[in-house]
């Protein structure tokens, strides 16, 4: 038999990958993915930058760059950061293969195995899953419309021995959940931090998908306060700004934290690709980057209203759900006790799939809820597939 380490041997495919590989059959109408829909991507701008390199952009695209970024990168992304209103002279700011990588090097350099780690309920699987790969011990906060349940914060903080290493949360368009915090959560949150040596990791992904201006001053960041006494580790991405395609995202940290994760990222792919800094890089600087923002805003905002008419007209009572004010997914919240993977199997009969509520939870118990994403299917597939979710919940949920 082959002797893996303990860390892999516990790697599982889930029930519902092996599920999802069912819901790839001609036709089927896919609200389980969580990417760009690909007739967005900004094609003629990708163009412009491709064919517009000069020879000497074109090696340094083929050569490797330095682990923290291309330093033109770097500049370019600081001023974007820069006016958000992000501390980036008062921090290091480093390139990552993805935000992913940043959540996974932020996970090597704080997690022994064992260590507790604070955690939303739900969360989003793929921090999880990096946690999970360095066995930390998951201590879920549950969320409400506005944020974490600060409550359930201060218990955790008061009762959890060891005292957690991190605590991470998404403030923006959850995923799966789909809300914003509040100002008011965030600022209790970073009361009940403050003094505790607990850094954050502010994953902010979605920061760009807003669908209203007036839910900006809302969306301040804990990482532009940074508060005295809490290291809040920011992460973005290119993959909703951009693409996916180029893996790029980026983390903002504190000289000492950075540090330590520049050494981490070293150990594991020496730089993240040259090419896809260049490119991103002429996307920012250009310019292309304000405009595309502004129009996958409005297309999204198109889809996820089309979404949540299509289930206000479809789904019985007993489902309650909270509109999206961006981002990409909406959290249906079946009766409870419901099963989400049985609603899953009928609704795949039916020809549409989504994300069962467990596959978010920390626990992976709770299965209440299921979530549906807006953003990869147009709006004539939303309203044909809509329905067929519904159908699937009222049969399963509410004979
Ligand atoms: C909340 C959240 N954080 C981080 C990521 C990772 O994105 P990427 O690694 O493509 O930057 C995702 C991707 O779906 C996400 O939903």
């Amino acid at each position: 038999m082959t002797r893996f380490a303990s860390s892999a041997a516990d790697l599982r495919s889930s029930e519902i990958r092996d599920l999802m590989s069912l819901a790839t059959a001609p036709g089927m109408i896919s609200f389980a993915g969580g990417m760009p829909g690909n007739e967005l991507f900004p094609l003629e701008a990708i163009d412009r930058i491709c064919y517009t390199l000069t020879e000497k952009e074109k090696q340094t695209a083929l050569q490797y760059a330095p682990t923290a970024g291309l330093p033109q990168l770097l500049e370019s992304l600081s001023d974007y950061l820069e006016r958000k209103g992000l501390p980036v002279g008062s921090n290091r700011l480093m390139i990552t293969t993805g935000s992913l990588q940043a959540i996974h090097i932020l996970a090597k350099a704080f997690i022994d195995p064992g260590d507790p780690v604070l955690v939303e309920a739900p969360s989003f699987i793929g921090a999880l899953s990096a946690f999970r790969a360095f066995r930390a011990n998951l201590i879920p906060v549950p969320l409400k419309g506005d944020g974490m349940d600060t409550e359930a914060l201060k218990k955790r903080l008061d009762t959890t021995l060891p005292s957690p290493k991190f605590l991470y949360y998404t403030p923006n368009f959850h995923n799966p959940a789909g809300i914003i915090y509040s100002r008011k959560v965030k600022q209790e949150m970073m009361l009940l931090l403050k003094g505790r040596d607990i850094p954050v990791i502010e994953d902010d992904a979605y920061n760009e998908l807003y669908f209203c201006e007036e839910d900006l001053p809302e969306m301040q960041l804990m990482k532009t306060v940074d508060p005295e006494g809490i290291d809040v580790c920011y992460t973005g991405s290119f993959s909703k700004i951009l693409g996916p395609g180029l893996r790029l995202g980026w983390m903002l940290a504190p000289e000492e934290i950075y540090g330590k994760c520049e050494l981490i990222k070293q150990s594991i792919d020496a730089c993240s690709p040259g090419i896809s800094q260049v490119i991103a890089d002429k996307f920012i600087r250009q310019g292309d980057v304000y405009d595309y923002t502004a129009a996958i805003r409005k297309e999204y905002k198109k889809r996820g209203e089309a979404m949540t008419a299509a289930l206000e007209a479809s789904l019985p009572s007993c489902v309650t759900f909270g509109k999206p004010r961006g981002g990409f997914y909406i959290w249906l919240r079946l009766p409870e006790g419901s099963d989400s993977t049985a609603v899953l199997k009928r609704a795949i009969e039916k020809g549409t799939v989504f994300v069962t509520g467990k596959t978010f939870d920390p626990d992976g118990v709770k299965n209440d809820f299921l979530r549906v994403s807006f953003c990869n299917t147009d709006v004539e597939a939303i309203r044909r597939g809509v329905p067929l979710i519904a159908e699937a919940i009222r049969e399963v949920c509410c004979p």
